[in-house]
């Protein structure tokens, strides 16, 4: 049973992960960067853990899918045919009187999600008298439920209206109509909407000026889509194929708070898959799908997702869906499910004047393929992990623990091996198993202090077991293995070590479930 309170779950999270060394603030000696982060020790094995997973689940597992690595840096005119100069931008709004700066659509949704609360509130009250609920409140419920719910969809109806005819008037109009204040100062003192670009911006030689500022990607796909062709001929890949990367990306977010929910420089794992035109609504609906399977095979709780239909499509896309997690703020967007129709191999048609498309021997034609995206932040999935593993347990004589039950084949450790005292030839034993361990996985070694503090030490860091080599051990090459979880403990032979951990804390065994 958790011990926290919910107001201090997320402060206690953010200080979980500097403690223990899984992140830390960008340059904190010099105070820290604004929405930059470090991943420390135990950070960057977590985060190579849910990344190779990924790989393995897109890559590894599908003959169809293969994986790449595009740089950072790109040639000016992709960001112009991919439509991010142009549009890839938030309206954002200030405040005259507190002089703080918002994003216009975050605030609308924010006004959106405070109704859809009172909706969920009506829902609750209701189920809790359901045994004396008559017709009257039943009607009445209702009534208030349905006038919730259309004035939801006339806000968002407008909106929608609004940003797709790139009508910024009418966004501040919503707003000042919905009487949303600003959270700092309360008042309603609103400057005109503006749209601003995310790209953050370089330039390439020594000198500056137009012709060589170059962008840092503001996402991996575009790598993808500039060496379709390349990976098609090279790969010999048939249609439907699909061509994966994990890798850096940029963006000048404005909104940049939630720790690493939203950040200026985040990873991305994104997978492009290249359809026959006509058959990309099945493909969507398949990656729907297969996505949230993924996520859901990571065992922390199917009614931590759900899908959200994008009311607002961006500018390639023809469907577009996110997988929400509940997060510890809420449900918010962990992935895009997007299809992204053949705007982007088009645009770099016509932009490059290079044919991009594929030779269809079936039925004679070349086209230019569809495209379905599947795209997750690493940096979110992390956050999603972490925060759904933590815990803060009570225990029996009032006693209490911290302990990350992570999936134990995204443990930084897969094991800890403690000798039980430092002497009488324990340590040596403790050694030699250790070094039989640590080429296959990642094992943590730890002779201070008393067994139950060290198991304390790898509770807090996800450590799925830990091996004790008592004097029992020297006579039968037997150890004690406790698990995480439970705190049990068995007695297992040293030989069957390997055995066991292949089999409990491999990514096969979760792509095995798959
Ligand atoms: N290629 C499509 C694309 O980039 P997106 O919805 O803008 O789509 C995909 O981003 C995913 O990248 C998001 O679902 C989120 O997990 C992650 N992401 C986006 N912006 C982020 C940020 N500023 N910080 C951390 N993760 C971010």
């Amino acid at each position: 049973m958790s011990t926290i309170k919910p107001e201090d779950f997320f402060k206690n999270i953010i200080s979980h992960c500097k403690e223990y060394g899984f992140i830390f603030q960008s340059s904190e000696i010099y105070d820290g960067l604004s929405a930059v982060y470090d991943y420390g020790q135990m950070g960057a094995e977590l985060k190579k853990n849910i990344r190779d997973y990924w790989w393995k689940a897109m890559v590894q597992i599908h003959e169809n899918i293969v994986g790449i690595d595009a740089a950072i840096f790109m040639h000016p005119t992709t960001w112009k045919a991919s439509g991010h100069v142009d549009a890839f931008n938030d309206p954002l709004i200030d405040n005259k009187d507190s002089k703080k700066r918002y994003r216009a659509d975050v605030l609308i949704e924010e006004h959106v999600a405070k109704i859809e609360d009172k909706i969920n509130k009506e829902v609750e009250k209701a189920a809790k008298r359901f045994e004396n609920f008559d017709a009257d409140m039943f009607r009445s419920t209702n009534a208030r439920v349905k006038e919730y719910q259309d004035k939801i969809d006339s806000i968002n109806i407008r909106f929608k209206m609004a940003l797709n005819a790139n009508n910024l008037d009418e966004v501040k109009q919503i707003i000042l109509d919905l009487e949303i204040v600003c959270p700092i100062s309360g008042t309603k003192n609103w400057t005109d909407v503006r749209q601003f670009n995310l790209m953050f911006n370089t330039s390439t030689g020594a000198v500056t000026d137009e012709s060589n500022i170059i962008y840092l990607r503001p996402e991996t796909a575009q790598g993808i889509f500039v060496n379709y062709l390349n990976v098609q001929k090279t790969g010999r890949m048939k249609l439907p194929f699909g061509i994966a990367q994990t890798g850096k990306a940029f963006r000048n977010e404005i909104v940049a708070r939630q720790f690493i929910f939203r950040m200026r420089e985040f990873e991305q794992m994104e997978m492009q898959f290249f359809v026959k035109p006509g058959t990309e609504m099945d493909w969507y609906e398949y990656w729907k799908k297969a996505r949230l399977n993924w996520h859901l095979s990571l065992g922390l709780g199917a009614e931590k997702y759900r899908y959200h239909d994008h009311l607002k499509l961006a500018h390639y896309a023809n469907a577009a869906c996110d997988i929400e997690h509940q997060f510890p703020f809420g449900f918010k967007e962990l992935e895009g499910i997007h299809s992204r129709t053949d705007f982007d191999l088009k645009q770099h048609q016509e932009f490059s004047g290079k044919k991009l498309q594929y030779f269809d021997s079936e039925t004679n034609e070349s086209y230019v393929p569809y495209v379905v995206e599947t795209s997750v932040g690493l940096d979110r999935l992390f956050l999603s992990v972490l925060a759904s593993s933590l815990k803060e347990e009570a225990l029996e004589g009032g006693d209490s623990r911290t302990v990350l039950n992570l999936p134990p084949a995204l443990a930084p450790y897969k094991a800890a091996v403690f000798p039980l005292v430092k002497k009488d030839g324990l340590p040596e034993l403790a050694e030699s198993i250790m070094k039989d361990l640590k080429f296959d996985f990642m094992v943590a070694y730890d002779e201070k202090d008393t067994v139950g503090k060290r198991y304390r030490r790898q509770d807090a860091i996800g450590t799925p077991f830990c091996i004790t080599v008592d004097h029992q051990s020297l006579e039968d090459k037997t150890v004690t293995i406790r698990h995480r979880d439970t705190m049990k403990q068995d007695r297992v032979a040293i030989a069957d070590l390997h055995k066991i951990l292949t089999e409990k804390t491999s990514i096969n065994s979760l792509l095995r479930a798959l």
